[in-house]
């Protein structure tokens, strides 16, 4: 075997030594040479290779490879794997890549660690609702670190889609209907992930997706065409994208959909226009999995051959699962329609992020088995799993305080998820172990000698189906009991990918499980499980009190028995809306006034004939067992100039019985524009603790950059006129001040 590399990569682990602590923008790193060292050595076989990402098999019986990757490797033809963890496995793989292929160079290993790797932390769009930026990074931190450690190398996420349609079944993995809030939580998922540099051993290369405007298919139908002005994806899609590569993102992921008819696959203007000149992303481009063959579907390309081409020429790097390149780059370089000088700049950003982990030094850097054993599901992991859990569930509705429990009661705790373990854990999720999950039964059992309570439970029903087979024990225990806790929702593959539902009620017969059980004249506490919104009408208006769990991990059982029984006081607030029905979707709090505004007393004005126009639950909702008392909003000046500093002050007051959170939420409204604006924009918030009956000043200062949007003629800019700022505890409840920005 020849390994001419060898030589070269001595004198480039020297310039390694030296790298800056910017070391992962590529632009500022020293690694040019070396870089260009190895592609010297390179043929055109091996470049294609480079840009080429295989998946491996986890069967049944273990991890396995497809046939013939193997020798994939061993001829340098695929220069990255993903679905492969762990370090036995990894290290066997890697090991075939650096002892047995003519260069050595290292693979690197790819995985979905989307919401942690074994840990399981709640689902994305669940942590969002925790509105704690320092949570998330923390979560997404520990993931890479577990992942790191498992031999990984490389996660697919942040997944940063805008969601405002709760059919499509994605909404899981982003942060929810908002871009302001959504751009803050992809950097935080960002640094997460990455860290300062991720170079270092215990973090991972983040992969911002799915470029772009994945989140908004027509009908929330996944894969779905994304049809939408200039003006929207400029102002509501592509900023949480800006924000993930901004935090350092050094890989981007594109979508699967077309976007004004062009698959983001084979989009010049898209990648390298937007991507790569306007936003000065210097990663590497990946695909999502098969994307370029998908353009003959999608009717762009006449073949495979085609298909690599309008990917290549529109500047994806890497070529996911779909062999395309493999099969047929070369040739398309040889006809002269795709240049080879673009190939050499594609492998030069992947070598560089291969340099960049340090891969070239030590390619079994993250195969250190003691690690693995220490980091993955440590006691001290466990633990964040169960803080986030908690900070993550929403608190939708608590008649006559019934929440939280009180010593002394007995409790029938039912539902298809309320002994649940697999589902815990939620799409998505990595190497995670549903059976390792504790449920709600497991957590409350162990609580029950503590926390003084009886227990029975009984299933009642399934999650899906007809079958009302379980109503009359479940019934029985119930009416036995003081207080009923139904645990209700999704299986977890009903949300995530290829997981559109057209209906977003309860699936099987659990809604009227629990009308049978509201019949008994208890009390009865719903705990949601699920991956969407959900409309739930009648819930809504029946149930004593409803908290929304999503899948909360790992860690869930015990996080819903902290809520449940006040040992932490529910601090979350929505981030998507919750529909009353489907036909209002998409409801979104920043919708435009329209020239009709509503008004449920006449008829002629923009509005629905049998349902109102409001969503069942706001974007920003989320009640806590204490009070708050939000005081009047003070502004130091009415009137402000482009240089000025807004500042908007308010106090708030916990006028409840014991200490609490609280998510004090910004929001503005330009009266009247070039072009229209929304009648609120989220600006600002803070989550605050207050003590019982202590008072806090909130102080938010604004500029008119923050009141910039793409106005009449494309510029971003902020305009002079009149605005509202609206202060208040959800996007529904405000006060407003009126101010005025002149020139
Ligand atoms: C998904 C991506 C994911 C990829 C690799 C695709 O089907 O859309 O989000 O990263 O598979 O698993």
């Amino acid at each position: 075997m020849i390994k001419r590399i060898w030589p070269v990569l001595a004198c480039a682990i020297l310039i390694g030594a030296c790298k800056t602590p910017q070391a992962q923008k590529i632009a500022d790193t020293g690694f040019t040479s070396q870089v260009d060292s190895v592609l010297a050595l390179m043929t055109l076989e091996e470049k294609i290779g480079q840009m080429t990402l295989y998946t491996t098999d986890w069967g049944s019986t273990g991890p396995t490879i497809r046939e013939g990757y193997q020798d994939d490797i061993r001829k340098g033809n695929c220069g990255a794997l993903f679905n492969s963890h762990t370090t036995a496995f990894t290290r066997q793989l890697q090991e075939i890549a650096v002892k047995e292929s003519r260069l050595g160079i290292p693979l690197i290993f790819g995985y979905d660690v989307i919401h942690g790797y074994k840990t399981i932390f709640p689902i994305p769009l669940g942590e969002s609702c925790s509105w704690d930026l320092a949570a998330m990074e923390q979560s997404a931190s520990i993931a890479a670190a577990e992942a790191a450690a498992a031999g990984l190398h490389w996660t697919f996420a942040p997944m940063v889609d805008i969601g405002r349609d709760p059919r499509w079944g994605r909404v899981l993995e982003g942060a929810g209907e908002d871009t302001y809030l959504g751009s803050l939580i992809a950097a935080a998922r960002v640094k997460g992930f990455q860290g300062d540099n991720f170079n270092r051993a215990d973090k991972v290369v983040a992969c911002v997706k799915h470029y772009a405007a994945y989140g908004a298919p027509i009908g929330g139908r996944d894969y779905n065409t994304v049809d939408m002005s200039m003006r929207v994806f400029r102002d509501t899609y592509l900023p949480p994208y800006k924000a993930g590569i901004d935090a350092g993102a050094i890989t981007v992921m594109t979508s699967f959909n077309e976007l004004d008819g062009i698959p983001s696959t084979g989009n010049k203007w898209l990648l390298d226009d937007v991507l790569r000149k306007e936003m000065g992303f210097n990663g590497f481009i990946v695909t999502d999995y098969t994307s370029i063959n998908e353009m003959i579907n999608h009717g762009y390309a006449s073949d495979e051959a085609h298909a690599g081409e309008l990917s290549a020429n529109a500047g994806v790097d890497m070529d996911m699962q779909g062999g395309v390149y493999q099969n047929y780059l070369k040739k398309s370089i040889q006809a002269g329609r795709v240049s080879e000088k673009l190939i050499d700049d594609a492998v030069r950003r992947i070598l560089r992020v291969k340099f960049e982990l340090g891969l070239f030094k030590d390619p079994f850097k993250y195969c250190d088995e003691k690690r693995e054993k220490e980091v993955v599901m440590s006691a001290s992991n466990m633990e964040a799993a169960r803080d986030i859990a908690r900070k993550s569930i929403v608190l939708l509705k608590n008649d006559k305080n019934v929440l939280p429990l009180t010593k002394g009661k007995s409790i029938a705790l039912v539902g298809p998820l309320a002994a649940d373990r697999v589902n815990l854990i939620g799409a998505w999720s990595g190497a995670g172990e549903g059976d390792k999950c504790i449920s709600v039964l497991d957590a409350l059992q162990q609580r029950a000698t503590r926390d003084g309570f009886t227990l029975t439970h009984a299933k009642g029903c399934e999650i899906e189906g007809t079958g009302h087979i379980g109503f009359p024990e479940a019934l029985r225990i119930s009416r036995a009991a003081d207080v009923i806790i139904a645990v209700v929702g999704e299986n977890k593959e009903m949300s995530g990918e290829a997981s559109s539902r057209a209906s977003i009620s309860l699936p099987g017969v659990q809604e009227e499980f629990i009308k049978e059980l509201i019949g008994t004249g208890k009390p009865v506490i719903v705990v949601l499980m699920n991956g969407r919104p959900l409309t739930i009408p009648w819930i809504a208006e029946n149930a004593t009190a409803i908290v929304e769990a999503w899948w909360l991990g790992t860690q869930a059982g015990p996080a819903i028995g902290d809520v449940l029984f006040g040992d932490y006081n529910p601090s979350a607030k929505l981030t998507m809306s919750f529909p009353r029905v489907v036909g209002q979707i998409p409801v979104y709090y920043n919708q435009k006034n329209t020239g009709r505004p509503y008004d449920p007393n006449t008829k002629w004005n923009s509005r629905y004939q049998d349902v109102v126009n409001a969503p069942q639950y706001p974007f920003g909702y989320g009640l806590s067992y204490t009070t708050f008392m939000y005081d009047s909003i003070r502004l130091l000046k009415k009137e402000f100039s482009f240089q000025d500093t807004i500042q908007v002050s308010v106090s708030i007051k916990n006028t409840g019985a014991m200490a609490g959170e609280e998510i004090v939420q910004l929001y503005v409204r330009d009266l009247v524009g070039s072009v229209t604006r929304p009648v609120k924009e989220l600006k600002g918030f803070e989550k605050i603790k207050l003590g019982k009956g202590e008072s806090k000043n909130v102080i938010f200062k604004l500029t008119a950059k923050d009141l910039a949007f793409h106005t009449a003629d494309m510029t971003f800019k902020a305009e002079p006129g009149v605005f509202w700022i609206m202060v208040g505890p959800d996007s529904d409840r405000l006060q407003k001040q009126v101010i005025r920005l002149v020139e």
